[in-house]
This record gives C-alpha cells, structure tokens and sequence, in this order.
C-alpha cells in the first residue's frame, strides 16, 4: 500500500512537473489486441524514451547458445508458443501477450528468450518443459523503438545509436551505476522486445531496450532540476 501510494505521488508530481504533455501512457499498436504490461513515460529524449514499468512476469527458456539473435529468438518462439498453446502441466491455453523478449549476453553469444505472462495467470504461471519463470520488480528502461524486422546485421548499430543518444544524460550514468553495483540491466547487454508477430509483415514496432534501477526520489530531483 505504501508503495503503491508513492508510486501515485510520484506520478502525479511527474505530471505536475511536466504539464503532462509527455507523460502520455502510449502503447505500441498491437497492444490493442494483445495485452501488454503498462507503462508510464518518464521521459521521451531525442532518440530514446524512459519508460517505468510496475512488476512484470515472464515465462522463459533455458539460455540458448548461438551466434545469432534472430534464430535464438525463432528459437524460444517455437518453444514459448508451445507452451502457451497448452503443452504445459496444467493443459492451460494461454493467449500470447506481448513483447516477446530476447535478453543478450555481454558475449553476444548467449540468449534468454520469454513471454509477458498476461496478468490472470501471473499469480501460478504453469510449470512447463525446461521453461522458469522470472518476476521484475517494478524498474526503468530506456527505450528505442525500431520498426521492421529485428535482424543480426542491423542490431549492433541500433544499440549503439540508443546508447549514443543516451550519452551524457543522467539516464546514462543511472544505467552505468544499475550495471556497475550489479542491480537490475548488470547481467546481459541489451534486451530486444518485440511487439510484433513473427508472421506480421507491415506496421512492425519492435524496441530495445537498456532496464535500470534507480530510486522514485532521483528521478523526481531529475525532472525538477
Ligand atoms: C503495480 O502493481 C501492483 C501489484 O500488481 C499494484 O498493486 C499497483 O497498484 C501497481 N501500481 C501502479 C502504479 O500501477
Ligand atoms: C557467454 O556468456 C554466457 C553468460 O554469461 C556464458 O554462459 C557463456 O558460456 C558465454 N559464452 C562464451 C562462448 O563465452
């Protein structure tokens, strides 16, 4: 309760502070039709936004080994659908929420692909098949939205433009100290979360993302300042 209440400070003297034109809570098209977890817009910067979001849950593979992202993400799709479509212990169909996500290891070599468990089945996801299940606390993230396909020969220059446009930020030095004291972001390169269907051919909204931790109280005397 008193988290929650802090939170809903925090967002109303976000909202105060900026008038409230860019804290819309937008969310990508597909959203529409697929539930998403929800998010609050810190801030939008020029080529990147930070976004909030509250405690999520994700159902997710093993770490795959493999030199590229597109086929370890085809990979944990195969396996992520499946599991959804019922081949789990309860026999439960799941309709699939978005983003799917691909977290990267430092090595570009190793990959955790996972699905956004929708909220009626977050409290007892159901156990499946070299499958865990992972609980965020509620955490910031740097966004960078791509559209079309997410591809190996792409990728490495879209990370590097989102942490060129983050560069002498505080948003840039709050993601260095979540990284440098081991918090939340430390343990993988990027995340890649997709918020379109592998079969969907136009209209793609696709992001990378950089998650951090900082405390509600900095991010209120960075928007002050
Ligand atoms: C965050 O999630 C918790 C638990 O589901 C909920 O009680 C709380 O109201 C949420 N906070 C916001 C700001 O949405
Ligand atoms: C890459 O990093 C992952 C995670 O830290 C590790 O499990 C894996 O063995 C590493 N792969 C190579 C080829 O070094």
């Amino acid at each position: 309760m008193e988290a929650a209440l802090s939170i809903f400070k925090l967002s109303f003297l976000l909202t105060l502070l900026s008038g409230g034109s860019d804290l819309i809570d937008s969310l990508p098209p597909n959203c529409n039709r697929a539930e998403c977890p929800s998010y609050e817009v810190v801030h939008a910067g020029n080529g990147y936004e930070i976004h909030r979001y509250n405690t999520t849950v994700w159902i997710s593979t093993e770490p795959i080994q493999d030199i590229s992202l597109n086929e370890a993400s085809g990979n944990g799709w195969n396996q992520l659908s499946d599991y959804m479509n019922g081949n789990n212990d309860y026999h439960q169909r799941i309709e699939i929420a978005l983003p799917y996500i691909t977290q990267v290891s430092q090595n570009l070599s190793t990959f955790i692909v996972s699905f956004f468990v929708p909220k009626a089945f977050q409290p007892d996801p159901p156990p499946g098949n070299n499958l865990h299940v992972q609980r965020w606390d509620s955490r910031y993230v740097a966004v960078k939205q791509i559209s079309g396909y997410v591809a190996d020969h792409k990728i490495g220059k879209q990370v590097a433009e989102l942490k060129a446009s983050l560069q002498g930020t505080v948003w840039a030095k709050a993601i260095e100290k979540s990284r440098e004291t081991g918090g939340v972001g430390s343990a993988w390169a990027y995340t890649v979360a997709q918020f379109s269907w592998p079969f969907q051919w136009s209209q793609r909204v696709n992001e990378i993302w950089f998650p951090f931790e900082m405390e509600d109280e900095e991010t209120v005397s960075i928007v002050t300042q």
